[in-house]
């Protein structure tokens, strides 16, 4: 890989801007519903968000100041104001009213309105809850970080969560969010997004407390493979322990693989079979084994 190097200190803001947005991405987005001392409802979206801690439940997101003009954002003056804020998620159902609302209107214009959204009173808090978001977060603001004084600079506005709403629609029977149902959107650098849901959306199951093999334990005709990827080793170093030779030796009762295993590129059939086993995923441990027939091959 031929890697671009890019110095911070040399480089325009705007174009670094870029250039980290699309590499720290796909980013969850808050849409953040605030309000200002005259009761206005303001709307807006923030891609520089994450959840960093569960107990105390806290949201951070972060109002920059905008590179053209240097001036901040309504969202940032209001929390400065009250403290307050809803965070609602953006599911694909509601993605382009989201873009709606990211228009700079003036100060006192309800982008409630101007995207089509339905506002609801919240519990807790002032500020209303969008009501076709499948997750709305009511937050007190603990802290807000100011990181700079140029374009481009963010304020960490640090939320804790103080009542939470989930539509019962994307919960399942063990009382668990169904990614698909949520169908949560990302942002990516400059004018892309990703829908999270469907084939995109899978499950990688690896236990953390079992202590798995590791990459350093495969041996070195697997970890050389022509055909293996690393995510493919990986699922073999994702094992709990190497598989026995004897076993490996009983594969060769099947037909189909003895066949494979006589023929005279048997490595390379071996580790084809091997990687489809993987791409697969569901027969790990005896991809291992076909791999270990192919030793000596
Ligand atoms: C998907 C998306 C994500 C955004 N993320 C951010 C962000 O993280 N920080 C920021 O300052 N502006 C972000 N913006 C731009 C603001 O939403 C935009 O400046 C908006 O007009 C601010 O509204 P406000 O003045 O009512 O707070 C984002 C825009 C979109 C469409």
């Amino acid at each position: 890989m031929k890697m671009r190097t890019i110095d911070p200190k040399t480089i325009a803001t705007r174009d670094l801007h870029q250039f980290l947005l699309g590499s720290v991405a796909p980013r969850p987005i808050a849409f953040a519903s605030t309000i200002d001392e005259n009761g206005n409802n303001n709307l807006a979206p923030y891609s520089f968000f994450n959840a960093f801690s569960s107990n105390p439940p806290i949201l951070v997101f972060s109002s920059n100041r905008r590179v053209t003009d240097n001036t901040t954002k309504d969202t940032l003056y209001n929390i400065q104001k009250n403290k307050e804020v809803v965070i609602n998620v953006v599911n694909y159902n509601i993605v382009r009213q989201m873009a709606i609302a990211s228009v700079e209107y003036d100060t006192e214009i309800d982008e409630f309105e101007k995207a089509g959204l339905t506002p609801i009173a919240s519990d807790l808090v002032k500020p209303m809850r969008v009501k076709e978001s499948p997750a709305q977060m009511e937050c007190i603001v603990d802290d807000i970080i100011t990181l700079g004084d140029q374009g481009g600079a963010g304020h960490l506005i640090i939320c804790k969560v103080v009542k939470m709403h989930i539509s019962e629609e994307v919960i399942d029977e063990k009382d668990r969010i169904n990614p698909h149902k949520m169908d949560l959107m990302g942002r990516m650098g400059r004018a892309f997004y990703v829908r999270c849901s469907g084939p995109n959306v899978f499950p990688i199951v690896q236990a953390v407390t079992q202590i798995a093999i590791g990459f350093d334990a495969l041996p070195e005709h697997i970890k050389n493979s022509p055909i293996l990827t690393g995510n493919n080793l990986a699922q073999l170093a994702g094992l709990l322990e190497i598989p026995k030779q004897e076993d490996a030796a009983e594969l060769l009762k099947d037909e189909s693989i003895k066949a494979m295993y006589e023929l005279p590129n048997a490595s390379l059939m071996l580790h084809n079979y091997a990687k489809q086993l993987l791409d697969d995923g569901k027969e790990i441990e005896k991809a291992f084994q076909v791999l270990m027939l192919g030793k000596d091959k």
